[in-house]
């Protein structure tokens, strides 16, 4: 189970939350025999005493991973993930996605503005079952007007102008949101619908704020 131990030391070192010989090692990317003799358990032990369940963020979701981040989990590097795990995941996460049963894609992008705009929820000082936002502008631009935006992922702006609003775009555009992996295997855009981040209406809106002709993302 080299999975869950790789995916926490990436993450513990990168929080800073141990300053040891192991995490330094990891955090430097220095070859795999110098952390080899940390075990899962280790990890395991190390999280369970350092992190408290606090509200939304419990510890039980820091380490218990589902099928796709396991071997997600492998590969830090995610440009680094065989092309043949790469399309099983997505074809496996594909078959998740939920498409709205009343075929009514498109919100309202005024609503969707708010959630892209919107980092709470999830987090320990957010209720538990209280409405998440999304946080696309964490890691996206989308509108000309909001200049505070992260660029991990790529730009959103003129997102329906210059892709249109056909069938196919519309389809591939809800799966892309509510299950991210479904298209790019080991993304590290959060899986919305997937995992219950966002509501299907939440989702709508996001999907007219991208796609909607009125929206600021075409303007
Ligand atoms: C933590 C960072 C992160 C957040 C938050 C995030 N994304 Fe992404 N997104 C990415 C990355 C990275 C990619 C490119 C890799 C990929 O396709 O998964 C991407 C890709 C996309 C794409 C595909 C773009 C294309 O060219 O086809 C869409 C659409 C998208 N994001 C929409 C959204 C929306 C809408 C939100 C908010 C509901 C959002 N993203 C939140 C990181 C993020």
């Amino acid at each position: 189970m080299k999975t869950l131990h790789t995916m926490a030391l990436v993450s513990i070192a990168s929080l800073g939350l141990i300053g040891g010989a192991h995490a330094q090692t990891a955090a430097k990317g220095t070859k795999a025999e110098n952390v080899a003799k940390v075990t899962d358990a280790d990890i395991r032990q190390l999280i369970e005493s350092s992190f408290t369940s606090k509200g939304p963020a419990t510890v039980e979701g820091v380490i218990n991973q589902d099928a796709t981040q396991k071997a997600c989990s492998q590969y830090p590097d995610r440009t680094k993930v065989p092309t043949p795990l790469a399309k099983k995941v997505e074809a496996a996460e594909l078959k998740q996605v939920k498409y709205p049963a009343d075929s009514n894609f498109i919100g309202d992008w005024k609503e969707g503005e708010k959630i892209a705009q919107n980092g709470r929820g999830m987090q320990f000082s957010d209720q538990v079952g209280g409405v998440n936002g999304a946080n696309c502008y964490a890691c996206h631009q989308l509108t000309k007007a909001e200049i505070s935006f992260g660029n991990i992922g790529p730009s959103l702006y003129h997102y329906g102008k210059l892709r249109g609003n056909s069938q196919d775009v519309v389809k591939y555009t809800w799966g892309k949101i509510w299950d991210s992996n479904a298209y790019s295997a080991c993304s590290n855009m959060p899986r919305f619908g997937h995992k219950g981040i966002l509501t299907e209406q939440q989702i709508r809106d996001v999907m007219a704020l991208l796609l909607d002709p009125a929206s600021p993302v075409n303007q």
